[in-house]
């Protein structure tokens, strides 16, 4: 009997995902002495105004459950932020909800939207989070394959992934890992699909702030898109505070609700004093993201020349902060017997992106560094590299 339960449980459906391909990476990069390029998380940390106003508020005894769908200062500071960059307002009562990470609300939004055996299209090279959520509420996912070199997204692909049980297409844009920002093209072809086969739209836009080439669009503000649209995003990687785990989704009523009630269950709230600083890091100048693009344009640069001349074939990433190179050039199997060569005899760590392709044999081709890394950081991963010439 315990046996036919674990065979129906979560675990079991969350058993073939194993333990993250990062989790692994970073304990090999430990044991090897590694320059890590492999884990997405900056060396620095984020800014004081920020830092202040969640310690300022924890000692202000803002310390105790908070709302579920967030505190009101936050949600308002949402609001004005995407009043500010579409033009659009939106009801922070209604169809804003504050979530522990762009993580969790994933995972709301999977369990509040689908029933068992709903399709989802997904794109591959995929965030883990995603077939994750799938597993989770017992979705299928449909996998539409951003090709290498160019990672665009094809409009005869997507509409061929479509059957009778499709409920929702999931984008990230910027994209992870492939640094893409899907354009008005790509983006208008998702947004047709959706109109014509009535389908939901979930975006994951937490690298949203960091576009180096070209213009983040929402797709929520496509014709006819709020209506059916989630926007997810958080501030972990926008200012640098990965370990925050401060989010939210952003949609209309109908939908809000269906992320609340598995938001309610989930974790019921988000730590009250980083809600305080997340509305503090909404607030902030437009100088503050003048500086932060500044920062990582320099710090993808110096990276994409570096590998570059060390003869990768590199696909410039126009935003998030990974490239994903070629390393053919340097004779290995795959993309995992190259990285534990890079790890073990080079001592860089790097991700495998084959982990990230349920579907094509593309990624074992490439190999994704990540560059949300300091500039001395990212020169010593160079210099050791000089070693693959050898
Ligand atoms: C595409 C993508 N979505 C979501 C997340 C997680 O966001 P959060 O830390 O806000 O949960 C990440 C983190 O690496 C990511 O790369």
């Amino acid at each position: 009997m315990f046996s036919t339960l674990a065979e129906m449980s979560v675990a079991s459906r969350l058993a073939p995902f194993g333990s993250t391909v990062f989790t692994e990476i970073t304990a090999l990069a430990r044991a090897h002495g590694a320059v890590d390029l492999g884990q997405g998380y900056p060396t620095w940390e984020g800014p004081d105004f920020v830092k202040e106003a969640a310690i300022e508020a924890i000692r202000h005894a803002s310390n105790q459950y908070p709302p579920s769908m967030g505190i009101a200062e936050l949600r308002e500071a949402i609001a004005r932020r995407w009043l500010t960059d579409t033009g659009m307002s939106v009801d922070p009562d209604t169809e804003i909800t504050v979530t522990s990470g762009c993580t969790e609300a994933l995972a709301a939004t999977f369990l509040g939207l689908f029933e068992p055996g709903d399709e989802v299209i997904l794109f591959e090279p995929v965030y883990d989070a995603y077939p994750v959520g799938c597993a989770l509420s017992g979705a299928v996912p449909r996998y539409v394959t951003l090709h290498h070199p160019g990672f665009r997204l094809r409009a005869d692909e997507l509409e061929a992934a479509v059957t009778s049980r499709t409920r929702a297409v999931l984008v990230n844009t910027p994209h992870n890992p492939t640094g893409r920002v899907f354009d008005r093209a790509e983006l208008a072809a998702v947004a047709d699909l959706c109109r014509r086969h009535d389908l939901v739209a979930i975006t994951d836009e937490v690298y949203e702030r960091m576009v180096y080439d070209g213009e983040h669009l929402r797709l929520a503000t496509f014709p006819g898109m709020w209506e059916r649209t989630l926007t997810l995003s958080s501030i972990g990687k926008s200012f640098s505070l990965t370990g925050w785990k401060t989010g939210w989704a952003i949609g209309p009523e109908h939908l809000t609700a269906a992320v609340r009630a598995a938001h309610q269950f989930l974790t019921f709230t988000t730590p009250n004093p980083m809600q305080h600083g997340a509305a503090a890091a909404l607030a902030a100048p437009e100088d503050y993201y003048v500086e932060l693009v500044a920062g990582y344009r320099r710090r993808r640069d110096l990276l994409t020349a570096g590998l570059a001349e060390l003869g990768f074939e590199v696909t410039v990433p126009e935003g998030a902060y990974y490239v994903l190179a070629d390393h053919t050039r340097f004779g290995f199997a795959d993309d995992v017997t190259f990285v534990h060569h890079l790890i073990e005899d080079v001592g860089v760590a790097a991700i495998p992106p084959s982990a990230f392709y349920p579907v094509s044999d593309e990624g074992r081709r490439l190999v994704r560094f990540a560059f949300c890394k300091d500039e001395a950081t990212l020169g010593e991963a160079l210099r050791r590299m000089q070693r693959l010439r050898s």
